[in-house]
């Protein structure tokens, strides 16, 4: 049987660390459905359509990554698309609390559900999508940290530069 695995997220926008996460699990699962989150009451800077669309171009060469937005629970999207293993990126273990009540949570709503955490390389374990926009935003370089596809989004929604002049300049 396929071993389909769920990538959960905000993906406000997707990271080198976040890429990094999935092909790993390509090495180990068929197909992997990344699931961007859709919450109204989540401020985020893409649109649910722009953070999809950006993964969608990433991974356009890979017939085992498909994206679709979710909402509600996670284990109830996970069950309508015949997943039972959610995958979860686990940085430092700052994120460890939140991620373990995640998954016990998760658990006890679905207990055929099962979360696997994975560590990305580590020269991602600083990088996050918050710090991404606040480095873009002030004008910073974001080499090694984004996709093309990402930084060019970012040009595109701020109209080719960010709100801040480049640091260099000043
Ligand atoms: O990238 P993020 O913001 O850390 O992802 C968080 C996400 C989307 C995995 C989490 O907020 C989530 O699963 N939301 C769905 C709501 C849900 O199922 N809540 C109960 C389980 S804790």
């Amino acid at each position: 049987m396929e071993k389909i695995a769920i990538y959960p997220g905000s993906f406000d926008p997707i990271t080198n660390g976040h890429v990094d996460i999935i092909k790993r699990a390509l090495e180990i699962f068929d197909k992997i459905l990344i699931a961007v989150l859709e919450n109204p009451q989540k401020k985020s800077l893409f649109t649910t359509k722009e953070r999809m669309d950006m993964i969608k171009e990433i991974f356009a060469d890979r017939e085992d990554v498909e994206v679709k937005a979710f909402h509600g629970l996670l284990v109830e999207f996970a069950k309508k698309n015949n997943a039972k293993i959610v995958i979860r990126g686990l940085r430092a273990i700052s994120d460890f609390e939140y991620e373990f009540q995640m998954a016990l949570m998760n658990r006890k709503l679905n207990p055929d559900i099962e979360t696997f955490f994975m560590m990305p390389n580590v020269k991602y374990s600083f990088l996050s999508s918050n710090l991404v926009k606040e480095v873009f935003m002030l004008g910073g370089c974001l080499k090694d940290l984004v996709p093309e596809q990402v930084e060019n989004k970012l040009r595109e929604k701020f109209k080719k530069d960010p709100p801040v002049k480049s640091l260099k300049e000043n």
